[in-house]
């Protein structure tokens, strides 16, 4: 089954071919960070506009790269949701139109069901049962994972989303959107022991987040350096791998805490921050001494991306589901109303 995948829940137009025999043929992405970085985090009307310009076009490199014409498509999957409601009716009106144009099934898939999922694109892909902990600019979640479809949610930020905590970071020290590989590029630079941040929430059991207390750390702590000047350029990167060190080892803490408490060792991480090396690394030695593993997406389908929604909606499509008549999208979308994988046909 060929399946077209096109994300458009926020900046970036993705676009992919997912073959369920042959995996994935090709993949196109288009960020808008240019147009949207003059304004210090994203303007939604703009977003839809481009979100316009884009899809068709890279509906037709990822067609001509894979060799492939419209009429060998079987089903069209779309982002429906969460996202920014005008940037996704434009992906699942594009979607729905094309579909029907060629006589084909389409269906809205949910944004982080596709982060969720983006592993499984990876020669060595992880099995079920496990946890997820999804990671981008706006969710920060635990999730027990038994199937595709069957979540159930651990914990959650009660405030910022990781990703955004490192977007306020980052423009705290004047570094452009989204911040979050600016201030990793700059901690490889800083000097560990400077500077040590609170670790959120780490001391209360449970396993939500808290990242606003760390946001007001960081900004006390930038203001209290700048007081004698402008900040240099090693004070910015001993700040950024303060921040960058909080965060890591707070997610590391409850990622651990979330497997012990749910008797499992397969962890999975997905969505922009878990393109964080620094997070990566730490999970890899953290599990590995516990005889347990940590499974991640390559680095360009951590972030936004055509790829992980052409997978999510191949799985579901191929076992029957797809959209009804009418056009919707979800701009929020609690990932626990997701319905379970049906057998084929049904
Ligand atoms: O998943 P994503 O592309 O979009 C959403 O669905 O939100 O995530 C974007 C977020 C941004 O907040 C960005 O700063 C963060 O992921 N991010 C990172 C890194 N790369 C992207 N945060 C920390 N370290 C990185 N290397
Ligand atoms: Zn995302």
């Amino acid at each position: 089954m060929l399946i077209l995948g096109l994300e458009t829940s926020c900046d970036e137009t993705g676009v992919a071919l997912y073959d369920t025999e042959r995996g994935l043929l090709a993949d196109a992405l288009f960020s808008q960070v240019d147009i949207h970085v003059e304004y210090g985090g994203v303007v939604p009307e703009l977003a839809s506009r481009d979100h316009i310009r884009k899809t068709l076009p890279l509906v037709e490199e990822v067609l001509a790269r894979a060799g492939c014409a419209g009429a060998d498509i079987d089903g069209v999957a779309y982002t429906a949701g969460p996202g920014l409601v005008g940037a996704l009716m434009v992906g699942a009106t594009l979607a729905r139109a094309l579909a029907w144009g060629w006589g084909v099934p389409a269906l809205g898939v949910h944004h982080m069901e596709g982060h969720l999922l983006a592993p499984m694109l990876e020669a060595d892909p992880p099995e079920f049962p496990f946890v997820a902990l999804l990671v981008s600019g706006g969710h920060t979640q635990l999730v027990r994972v038994d199937a595709i479809g069957e979540y159930r949610i651990l914990g959650e930020s009660l405030d910022d989303a990781a990703g955004e905590a490192f977007d306020k970071a980052a423009k705290m020290l004047g570094l452009p959107y989204p911040g979050g590989p600016h201030i990793a590029r700059l901690a490889q630079r800083g000097h560990a022991g400077r500077f040590t941040f609170p670790r959120p929430m780490v001391n209360r059991p449970g396993l939500d987040f808290s990242f606003s207390g760390l946001k007001t750390y960081t900004l006390n702590t930038v203001a209290e350096c700048g007081e004698s000047g402008a900040l240099s350029e090693q004070d910015k990167c001993d700040i950024a791998l303060a921040f960058e060190e909080a965060v890591v080892a707070t997610l590391v803490i409850k990622c651990r805490r979330a497997l012990r408490e749910e008797q499992l060792k397969t962890l999975v991480i997905a969505g922009g921050v878990s393109a964080n090396l620094s997070l990566r690394r730490q999970l890899d030695e953290a599990l590995a001494k516990e005889g347990g593993r940590v499974f991640y997406p390559a680095p360009r389908f951590c972030t936004d991306n055509g790829a992980m929604i052409a997978y999510a909606g191949a799985r579901r499509l191929q076992a029957g589901q797809r959209d009804d008549a009418a056009t919707r999208v979800r701009p929020r979308w609690p990932m626990e109303e997701l319905s379970p994988l049906a057998p084929a046909g049904g």
